[in-house]
């Protein structure tokens, strides 16, 4: 018998598990692969050049699978903006049934909402989950200090920042995003509340994501230490996995006395970044990779990994009922 949260019935998977939107991963072979296994497969909208790229890329994932999947927006500030408005016109003409949007969205989500979409947020804050929730989104996704990417400068992890959304949220259902890699994250994620969870990092460590397998495997080879924060002292702190790439803008965010951001901007540049999933070189650019790599031994299929997933969850969930017993002895 499968799970039955409001993530399993608002989306029509089997298995509650998002594939949080990618840069540079979330292409049509991940996200069919994770919608094929069950879990809730999400293409990333600027992972296409353009668009029209995008169009294709919606149209290859129906040929891939006949299950939900979904197209991430991200919007964030930037001096030469994309053409957001545009990726978002053929998100709605291609009829997308699940949106995850992030960043500065207000613009995009009552087109989305107006045209029947499921709309699931991520943010890192409850203050902007209750905004979100105002915006009249679907799901809150929370993504805790734990996780890859954009961490936010609140440094809340999860353990309370779930438990903050279960109180805070009221009726909006809630997916812990950030450090979730294994069943036993989601039996925790759904005791403090929520209907599912969000994955990213453990994603990249899959047969299918399209990037380079020696990137995998320094995943595998990584412990919860390796990775770093950089640009904090800018208020965009983002964590990424350590090399001498992250290791190098980091002394010079610290010691510079100047201050000013043009000293690391090449550092942090995402064009390397995407080099390092096409070339497998892990020290070339920096890339987002979230503490969960200490949890990540093996690079198994969408499919093992959301078997393995459903298992471990439904175990710990029975272990857990199982420690109440009415006639204990004290
Ligand atoms: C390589 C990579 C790229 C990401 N790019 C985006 C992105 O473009 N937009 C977005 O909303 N989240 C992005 N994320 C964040 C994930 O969707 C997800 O929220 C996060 O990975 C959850 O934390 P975890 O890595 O601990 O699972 C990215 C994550 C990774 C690992």
């Amino acid at each position: 018998m499968p799970f039955d949260t409001a993530l399993t019935r608002a989306l029509g998977i089997r298995v509650p598990v998002v594939q949080g939107g990618m840069q540079w991963v979330g292409y049509a072979e991940l996200a069919s692969a994770v919608s094929n296994a069950g879990g809730l497969g999400i293409l990333t909208s600027l992972t296409q050049p353009t668009p029209e790229d995008l169009r294709k890329e919606i149209r290859k994932t129906r040929q891939l699978t006949k299950k939900p999947f979904g197209v991430n927006l991200t919007v964030l500030p930037t001096i030469n903006p994309p053409p957001y408005a545009e990726y978002a016109q053929v998100i709605l003409d291609e009829k997308i049934k699940i949106v995850e949007t992030a960043g500065l969205v207000k613009d995009f989500v009552p087109k989305f909402k107006a045209a029947g979409i499921t709309v699931l947020h991520k943010c890192t804050t409850i203050r902007h989950s209750l905004s979100a929730v105002k915006m009249g989104v679907d799901f809150i996704s929370i993504d805790g200090f734990e996780c890859a990417g954009h961490v936010g400068e609140h440094d809340i992890p999860n353990f309370v920042l779930l438990n903050r959304a279960r109180e805070a949220l009221g009726n909006t259902p809630f997916i812990a995003s950030g450090g979730m890699a294994n069943g036993h994250s989601l039996a925790a994620a759904i005791s403090l509340g929520a209907c599912g969870i969000n994955m990213g990092t453990r994603f990249m460590c899959t047969v299918e994501a399209p990037i380079h397998n020696n990137i995998k495997e320094s995943i595998v080879k990584a412990s919860e230490d390796d990775t770093d924060l950089l640009m904090r002292r800018w208020t965009n702190t983002a964590r990424y996995f350590r090399n001498s790439v992250t290791q190098a803008a980091g002394k010079i965010e610290k010691e510079s006395k100047t201050g000013k951001f043009e000293e690391i901007a090449e550092y942090v540049s995402g064009k390397r970044g995407r080099q390092v999933f096409l070339n497998g070189d892990p020290d070339y650019g920096v890339w987002t990779a979230g503490i969960c790599i200490g949890l990540i031994h093996d690079i198994p299929t969408c499919d093992e990994l959301l078997k393995r997933i459903e298992r471990e969850a439904k175990e710990n969930l029975e272990r857990q009922v199982s420690m109440w017993k009415d006639d204990a002895r004290l």
